[in-house]
């Protein structure tokens, strides 16, 4: 088991680079399968979640060289079609996987994902997408058959704009005979990152970014090599953390476009804010005043920033109210937050946020991967030391966290088993 041990009241301070999106890169990872070659991928964060995709690749009969800062996938030799329940397990992306082996071998067996616990995550969304495409869906005992003779094109008007299901949606269609249309499409920019590289392997995708993608079936990919988009969540956080501790601090390699209403939300708190090319530069006030948010699929506000912008809220001045709309199990964090002084309550889908001055180091529990990572903002911020144990969920999601955060005036350690590795 890891923890981190933070020695609090600290101000950020300092510039940092954010390292490749992981919600880009994991259906990236997945739609290397369509290639029957190589993908040579540049900017995949190293993480857990990103290690665990190329886990069930290689299972699948996939190889995967890392090479200084690329990553090279070869799938020439991919015959399974069957991703293993123990790998499933770990991760909800796994799903992901479904749409691109249904792309390439018309079959795909499987189980019921896992992943962090922040909600019921069906996955009936993707099963609807799968069906509408003409695949025979047969259940038994937690195991899930998807299999037909050749995938033809459809319409797929989606009941709810879902990512992953939209992702699966476009990896199934891609290489399917005739026209593709997904209308009431998700419309993150992870969809279009993985619209751009299709295209570069010979898809013929257009409309990612919008509500209606449309697909036209192509018979083969080619190779392709692809510098994965900037992690739009991994930037909100740094510019969080620096907002809650009255720091500055400049983000490089960012596509500010991608955060328009966290920036905004952050100038409503007294930041100030300059966006420059792949630079953001933020200066904080000395106490943040109180908002209101409410999350969103895009582009409204991500619920993947809601913890970690609640936590940044418990010290400032005035009572903010977030809605989370997406995940009814997203606020798991709130009672790590109140060992820590933080004064919160929730009613149903709303935390009402009344701040204080000072948050007040304690031994809590990371509880989710968003929700962990807000916990080391509060340790950061708070007076005195804070010990986070599951910091398993963190280390899925960020790459070397506590080295970017120490680098820029925190003091974190992070202990494993006892031993201190940083
Ligand atoms: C993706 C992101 C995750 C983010 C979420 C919402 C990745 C790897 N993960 O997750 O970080 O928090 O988008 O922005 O990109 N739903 C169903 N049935 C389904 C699928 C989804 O009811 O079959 C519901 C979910 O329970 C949730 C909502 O739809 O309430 C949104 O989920 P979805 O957009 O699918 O999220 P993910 O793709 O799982």
């Amino acid at each position: 088991m890891s923890e981190y041990i933070i020695k609090g009241g600290r101000k950020i301070e300092g510039e940092v680079k954010i390292s490749g999106s992981k919600n880009a890169s994991l259906p990236i990872i997945a739609a290397s399968i369509l290639n029957q070659g190589t993908t040579t991928l540049y900017n995949v964060p190293d993480i857990h979640d990103t290690q665990m995709m190329f886990e069930i690749l290689k299972k699948l009969g996939g190889k995967v060289t890392k090479k200084k800062n690329k990553i090279i996938i070869d799938t020439s030799k991919i015959s399974e079609y069957e991703i293993p329940e123990e790998l499933m397990r770990q991760m909800r992306s796994s799903v992901i996987f479904v749409g691109a082996l249904l792309g390439k071998h018309s079959k795909a067996t499987f189980s019921y994902p896992g992943g962090c616990d922040i909600g019921a995550r069906p996955i009936d969304l993707h099963l609807k997408t799968f069906e509408k495409l003409g695949i025979n869906i047969s259940k038994n005992y937690g195991n899930i058959t998807c299999n037909c003779d050749k995938i033809i094109g459809e319409k797929i008007d989606l009941d709810f704009p879902s990512v992953g299901a939209t992702e699966n949606a476009i990896l199934v269609a891609c290489l399917a005979k005739g026209e593709t249309i997904i209308t009431n499409a998700a419309k993150e920019p992870e969809i279009i990152d993985l619209q751009n590289i299709l295209n570069k392997m010979g898809a013929n995708i257009k409309g990612a970014g919008t509500d209606t993608i449309q697909i036209n079936g192509v018979t083969k990919l080619k190779d392709v090599s692809y510098n994965i988009m900037p992690d739009r969540i991994e930037a909100g956080t740094f510019l969080c953390v620096a907002a809650m501790t009255g720091g500055n601090i400049t983000i490089k390699e960012v596509e500010a476009n991608n955060i328009t209403p966290l920036i905004h939300k952050l100038e409503e708190t007294g930041c100030k804010i300059e966006i420059q090319k792949n630079e953001i530069k933020m200066q904080a006030p000395k106490r943040l005043k109180a908002v209101d948010i409410k999350t969103m699929p895009y582009p409204g506000f991500p619920t993947d920033m809601q913890s970690i912008f609640a936590t940044t809220l418990t010290i400032a001045k005035g009572t903010s109210i977030i809605t989370e709309n997406l995940f009814e199990n997203r606020y798991k964090y709130v009672q790590e937050l109140i060992r820590m002084g933080a004064k919160i309550d929730i009613e149903g889908k709303t935390a009402i946020i009344k701040g204080i001055k000072k948050l007040y180091g304690a031994n809590v529990t990371a509880t989710d991967l968003r929700g962990g990572a807000a916990l080391v903002m509060a340790g950061i911020a708070a007076k005195g030391e804070t010990k986070i144990n599951n910091i398993e969920y963190i280390l899925r999601g960020y790459e070397k966290f506590e080295q970017k955060l120490n680098n820029i005036g925190a003091n974190i350690k992070l202990v494993k088993n006892g031993i201190n590795i940083f």
